[in-house]
């Protein structure tokens, strides 16, 4: 480093406010800092906002029905269909051959999607998926990864009010069975393959194998040819080429279906404190507000931009913010199918200076793994096209935060760290990138109409600096409506921590940790139930647990997370081996076989570690508070209330020994 990067790196290391600068300001969606005030005194109404961004076809009567708290209702009376609102009132605009979905396959193909072209195959799915017998509210399950087939097949099934459920493409065959039947799914879209660093991977098999553990009768499977001759696969019965059907309905017109704003958009499952996933429901209307309003006002998306979301579609980050929100802003949306480093490490930087990227939003494990693989990458490429830069899944560290300002944004790009969730829809908690100072490592305020705070175990407003738990106790147009069949969990999950029930007031739990400055900037700790947070990805530390006991030879076990310098955290397995197994590296080896299996090579372990006791308090809990400071390398605490204070050592030298 010459002399005069040492010094510019000293000053960012020691700089802890930035400014947006003048130029993005000038040009910003949302630039005005009244509309903390405005939406503040102006609500709900202020929601309007968002529901403007839309075309109804009935325009709502209420914008806020909150008769039946927790279960809010948004926009009531209204009436839309959000594949018309992602489509055909564009090319009604005259952006017929804007391009709207630009998409790069992992070997260097790309396909591009004028809203012309997307609609078109839009309607042919959609006229598919009809002639199969889909109906209205009938649930699809899409198991796919990112080829351009995923968002048309979404759109489709929005088109004619089937709800999807999305399965992440790396989840397990027994991920796709527990899904489909815990939605009564009867259709399911799903692929040959697709490429990962250079190889064919075969996603049939694992189709066809979570199929047979499915309970109920399985109408139709639509399969979608990615791979050629790459991989041959064979049809079943009942399953259909994605292509031949597609072109069978080539030219035919379905009209949008009319929704109701509450009716239900999709599905999504996502790990909870207990084995089952939890189905989260969110409906057309709201949510497609909140999306559009998000990405309008968070993200600064304008219909000229080319903008690229780096997350899988399947998780919610891509339904929300590469496919549902930016396409309803009429927006170019990226998708890349493939790993960033391959077949070079610079290959995302490769892609934004190529397609001239405006916004690029990604997550901080990523961020961790440029930083990692060292700055000579993005350098190579002319990145000047950036305009703003957001990260979301997980707490950013300062550090990385600095380096993706410096060597992505060349101190030019705002950052925006945004905090929500699968069941809030939508971002939460952010900085407006034209407003708002920014803080690295903090996400910033809550925006403007969501009255997030962070509360002490009684539900009081903690002080500047003081830990606590976020909460959220006025609702909003994106958050989930219920889980699917399930509103007891839905309140047991979410509502019960905080609620008055008796006063009628209601407290939205998301289970994380959080504290908060004099300025009233929120930093997000992490998850406090038993939910750890890999890559930015959501598993269920008992999810895993049930895996590792099913694995032959393991008698118990214990999951935590453990701190990791790329993922955030990691999967760390305590087990206990059966009488007559020996906890030596075959077993290791079947664990973690047994946990890819179940759940999918993101949860895979990053240690097993053998023990012939786990550590317990006395009343017979295990302290996992101990184990993941184990894990993380961090001094322990007190550990004179433990039952068998000696298995503690035991442990601590095994997992230093490695
Ligand atoms: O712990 C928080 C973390 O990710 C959790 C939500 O995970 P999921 O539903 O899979 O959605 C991920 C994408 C929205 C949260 O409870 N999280 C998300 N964003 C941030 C974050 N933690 C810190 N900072 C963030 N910006």
């Amino acid at each position: 480093m010459s002399q005069e990067e040492v010094s510019l790196e000293a000053r960012l290391e020691e700089q802890e406010a930035f400014e947006p600068p003048e130029s993005f300001v000038e040009q910003a969606n949302v630039a005005d800092p009244s509309i903390y005030e405005e939406f503040e005194e102006n609500w709900p109404e202020c929601w309007e906002r968002a529901a403007d961004l839309l075309s109804w076809e009935e325009e709502y009567d209420t914008v806020l029905e909150d008769g039946d708290a927790p279960f809010y209702e948004w926009f009531t009376g209204g009436e839309l269909n959000a594949s018309y609102n992602c489509l055909d009132r564009h090319v009604e605009d005259g952006a017929k051959n804007r391009a709207a979905i630009k998409w790069e396959g992992e070997l260097g193909e790309t396909r591009t999607y004028t809203y012309g072209e997307l609609l078109n195959e839009v309607e042919a799915f959609a006229a598919t998926l009809r002639d199969l017998g889909v109906e209205e509210d009938d649930v699809v399950t899409l198991y796919m990864p990112m080829i351009p087939e995923l968002p048309v097949a979404m759109l489709a099934c929005a088109r004619i009010g089937a709800p999807h459920s999305v399965v992440f493409a790396g989840f397990s065959a027994d991920a796709l069975a527990t899904r489909m039947n815990a939605a009564d799914s009867e259709y399911l879209v799903t692929c040959d393959g697709y490429y990962r660093r250079g190889d064919a991977l075969d996603h049939i098999s694992k189709a066809n194998e979570g199929l047979e553990g499915v309970e109920h009768e399985v109408s139709d499977v639509v399969v979608v040819d990615r791979l050629g001759d790459a991989l041959s696969h064979s049809l079943g019965d009942n399953q259909h080429d994605y292509d031949e059907l597609v072109e069978e309905h080539e030219g035919a017109s379905v009209d949008p279906v009319s929704r109701d704003a509450e009716d239900m958009l999709f599905l999504m499952y996502t790990s909870g404190t207990t084995g089952e996933p939890k189905g989260v429901k969110h409906t057309t209307g709201g949510y497609l507000a909140y999306t559009a309003w998000t990405s309008h006002s968070v993200l600064d998306i304008k219909p000229e931009d080319t903008y690229w979301c780096s997350a899988d579609i399947g998780w919610i980050t891509g339904h929300s913010y590469i496919v549902y929100g930016p396409l309803a802003l009429g927006t170019t949306t990226m998708m890349y199918e493939g790993t960033p480093d391959y077949p070079e490490k610079d290959r995302l930087w490769e892609i934004v200076e190529k397609n001239r990227v405006d916004v690029f939003y990604t997550a901080p494990t990523a961020i961790r793994a440029f930083m990692k693989w060292g700055s000579q990458y993005p350098e190579e490429h002319d990145l000047s096209s950036l305009r703003l830069l957001g990260t979301v899944g997980e707490p950013i560290n300062p550090r990385a935060w600095k380096w993706y300002y410096k060597h992505i944004g060349d101190e030019e790009c705002p950052i925006v760290d945004t905090w929500w969730q699968t069941e809030t829809g939508g971002m939460m908690i952010t900085t407006l990138p034209a407003i708002n100072t920014m803080k690295p490592g903090s996400a910033g305020p809550p925006l403007p109409g969501i009255s997030a705070k962070v509360v002490d175990a009684e539900g009081e407003e903690v002080s500047a600096g003081k830990a606590g738990y976020v909460t959220v106790d006025k609702p909003w147009p994106g958050m989930l409506r219920t889980l699917y069949k399930n509103d007891e969990r839905f309140i047991e999950e979410y509502w019960d921590e905080y609620s008055d029930e008796e006063a009628d007031e209601w407290v939205y739990f998301p289970e994380d940790g959080a504290k908060i400055d004099d300025d009233g900037y929120i930093t997000i700790l992490g998850r406090v139930d038993d939910v750890i947070n890999v890559s930015g990805h959501r598993l269920g530390t008992m999810e895993i647990e049930s895996a590792v006991v099913g694995v032959e030879g393991v008698a118990e076990a214990a999951v935590v997370g453990g701190d990791h310098d790329v993922k955030g955290e990691a999967v760390y397995v305590y087990a206990i081996p059966e009488d007559g197994y020996e906890g030596n590296d075959e077993l290791g080896e079947r664990v973690i076989e047994g946990v890819v299996d179940a759940i999918g090579p993101i949860a895979r372990p990053e240690e097993v570690i053998f023990t012939p006791e786990l550590p317990k308090t006395r009343s017979g809990k295990i302290m996992r508070r101990l184990l993941e400071d184990i894990a993380s390398g961090n001094e322990l605490g007190d550990t004179s209330t433990l039952r068998n204070p000696e298995v503690v050592d035991d442990i601590e030298e095994q997992v230093a020994g490695d």
